[in-house]
Parts: structure tokens; sequence; C-alpha cells
């Protein structure tokens, strides 16, 4: 009686593990691999599907599991990307900036693998820009493989609605003002904002830090050099309340990509917002200087505010080998090729093909070559975590207060409390 007891218990026990092991074969399939990013619509979600079409074509038994949140910039997407990998439950491999948001968040967490030695193996690894490809290394190590370098400090413009108010491009800071007050007694908005996502007036705000602090200026705040109490910072805080003055009232219910359409129907003259609004208004069927114009920020010429999206391999990837075929096509110039000029982005590949790229993506090219390059708050890499999340407070707060000695004195506390 004993024995057929325990007999029958062993076979219940075999059903249950049998259960358990084709369950768990199920839920990960061995060919698929899950990629995870906030590319989601306007141009960003045309180039992620064009090196998707890249990555199928060299390994078609691999399904792309392609796993968006929407969100731009993404603190949704980020939030989201957090709690699965705390959680133990990574992607096979995610858009991560490179950077501070690569380094502090997931690489000293120990929560990424080194891939230092797939770059030497792939012959690759002096074939990116040194200085962005050091975005993604730590203590030695390569953490993840730049896709792309996008610019932050563009303002693009709608060529029509200018030449119909009789406005010339500002060139510095004062003519900026002057041009938005001549803009402000037409109907047209001078300046789009869509901040319902708060990163987008972050971003303008950091390329008014650039134009107040200069490049070495504003790379100071990172290494120490720049106080943050210097009486330049509080300048930007009243230049940027200046520039709110102009945007349309409705800014906090739209995206940037609201924001950018608004150009493009010539709702409004100027949009700052980086060069993924360049991917947006091609997919939207405008031709870079033909309909749209473009320039720097007034008061950033000669800086390049770079933000660069970057791929990794997590720890406990549930397909580490097809994550690594991921990674190839994403170091690959066939990759880096098809995705940029459809991204509005330039390629991290120093050996790119410059005949695939548009009139504004070549003038980003040249600029970026002989630029001083100033690392992007908003998008992840001068400035952990912490500190963007305050900063997009403060300049929220600002927007909407207009209380400008409250937001510096806000960034000195927040620069002690997670940046020195
Ligand atoms: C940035 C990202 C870009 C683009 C943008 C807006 O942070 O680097 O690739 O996605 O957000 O969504």
């Amino acid at each position: 009686m004993l024995l057929k007891k325990s007999a029958l218990l062993s076979v219940i026990l075999m059903v249950t593990l049998m259960f358990v092991f084709s369950f768990s074969a199920l839920a990960q399939n061995e060919n698929e691999v899950e990629i995870f990013s906030w590319w989601t619509g306007g141009g960003e979600e045309e180039g992620l599907n064009a090196l998707i079409d890249v990555f199928n074509e060299n390994y078609p038994n691999i399904e792309v599991i392609n796993a968006t949140v929407a969100g731009g910039a993404g603190a949704n997407a980020k939030a989201v990307l957090k709690t699965r990998m705390v959680g133990g439950n990574p992607p096979d491999s995610f858009q991560v900036h490179g950077g501070a948001e690569l380094i502090n968040t997931y690489v000293e967490t120990g929560m990424m693998e080194p891939i230092t030695g797939l770059l030497e193996e792939w012959g690759v690894k002096d074939k990116f820009n040194q200085q962005i490809l050091e975005l993604s290394s730590y203590e030695g190590e390569i953490y993840s493989i730049p896709l792309n370098v996008h610019r932050g400090n563009v303002m693009f413009s709608n060529k029509q609605v200018l030449a119909e108010h009789n406005i010339e491009p500002p060139t510095d800071m004062e003519s900026f003002l002057t041009v938005l007050e001549e803009l402000s007694q037409t109907d047209v908005v001078p300046l789009a904002l869509g901040d319902t996502n708060k990163w987008t007036a972050t971003h303008i705000f950091e390329t008014i830090l650039v134009a107040k602090l200069g490049a070495e200026g504003y790379n100071g705040l990172w290494n120490g050099e720049t106080a943050a109490d210097d009486p330049r910072i509080r300048e930007a805080f009243v230049y940027f309340d200046k520039l709110m003055q102009y945007v349309n009232e409705d800014h906090s219910a739209l995206t940037w990509q609201d924001a950018t359409q608004m150009v493009r129907d010539g709702e409004a003259a100027f949009n700052i917002m980086g060069d993924w609004a360049e991917g947006y208004l091609k997919t939207l069927g405008w031709t870079p200087g033909k309909q749209f114009g473009w320039l720097t920020v007034p008061g950033t010429k000669g800086t390049f505010m770079v933000i660069t999206d970057t791929f990794g391999l997590p720890k406990g990837a549930p397909h580490p080998e097809n994550a690594k075929k991921w990674l190839k096509t994403v170091a690959s110039l066939e990759g880096q090729d098809t995705f940029n000029p459809i991204k509005g982005s330039i390629p991290a590949r120093l050996d790119a093909d410059k005949s695939k790229y548009d009139v504004y993506l070549t003038d980003s090219m040249n600029d970026f070559a002989k630029n001083t390059l100033t690392p992007s708050i908003a998008h992840g890499s001068a400035a952990p975590e912490g500190f963007i999340t305050a900063l997009n407070d403060n300049i929220n707060g600002l927007v909407t207060t207009g209380d400008i000695e409250g937001s510096f004195e806000e960034f000195q506390k927040d620069m002690a409390e997670y940046v020195r």
C-alpha cells in the first residue's frame, strides 16, 4: 500500500514537471528576441521597423518581439523598463541613452553584460566615434552599442510662414526674442511646445543653459568646474521664462509630435526639438530645405547637444544568443545606414555611406565633426536619473508659475543632491 502511494506520488510529480517544462518552453520560445524601446510613432517607429527588416533578412528564423511603450524620451517607458530590470524580467535588449542613464542606472548596479569582446570579434570597435563609444563605457569595458547620434540644439521652422511674415531666421539670442515678438503680433504661434511629457520643456531649457554658459561652462557642471550658483544659470532661467511667453496656450496637452505638427500645418513658426522631429517632418511628406528650415538654437552655434541611443545586453536576457545577433545588426553599417536616414539622426559609426543622408543630416554630420559636444541632461547622458526627474519637475513648475528665483534655488539644491 505504502509503495503504491509513493509510485502514485512520483507519477503526479513527473506529470507536474513535464507540464512546467513544456509551459516554460512555450513561454520562452527559442526563436525570438524581445527588443524594448519608446519608438512608437512619428518617424521613430518607421526607423525601428526598417532596422527590424535588416535583422529579419539576416536572421529569418528569429522573430522580433517589438516591445514599445509610448511617451518619447520616455518617462513611462523608462519606468516600465526599470521595473522589469529590477524585477529580474529583462527584455533581450533595450534602447538606452549612452552616459549616466546606462552607466548609473544599469551598469553600476550590475545589471548589464560587458560586450567589449563582441565588438572586437566583429571587428567594429574602432569604427565608432570614440567620444560616443566612451558614453557606453565604464571602467574599461563597453556595455552598449551606439546606434545613432541625435542633435538636441536644433530649431525647425516653417519656411512659408517665415516668408509670409517677412521674418529672417534669428542669428543670436537677442534677435530671437525680437523675431518672436514680431510673430506674436500675427495669427501664428511663435514657438510650438508640447510638454505633456515634461522632458520637452527641459529640452529647451538645456539648450538655453548651453547658450548662456557656453559649451565649456555647461560641461563644467558635470566635472565640477562650473558652480551650481553661477549667475549665468540664473540668466538661463530668465531667458527661458521669456521664451515661454511665446508658446501655444495648450502646450501642456500636447506631445512633441503635436508641436512639430503645428509647424507642419503652418500654425506655428518655430519648434525647438531634437532632430527626431526632422524624421517626423519627413514622414509627414516634407523635404528639408524646401518646406522646412533649421538652425542651431540661437546662442549655441559651435556646440552640438549630443543624444545617443544605444542597445546593450542585460544580464539574464532570456535569449542572449539572439540578443547578440540583434546587437550585431545595430553595430552593422547596413543597420546604421538604414535606420538613421529615416530616424533623423546621424550614424555613430564613422565609415557610413554619406550619400544616404539628406541635406539636413549632412549638415549635422559636418557640425558634429567640428563642434564642441555637450551631453544632454533631458536625454539621459549628462546627469543621473534623480537629477533629471528633479529638473523636469523644476522646469515644469517654472512654466506654470514663472518663479525664476525659486527655480534657480531648486537647481542648486538638486545639483548638490544628485550631481556632486
Ligand atoms: C530621445 C531619443 C530619441 C527620440 C526622442 C523622442 O530621448 O533619444 O531617439 O526617441 O527621445 O522620442
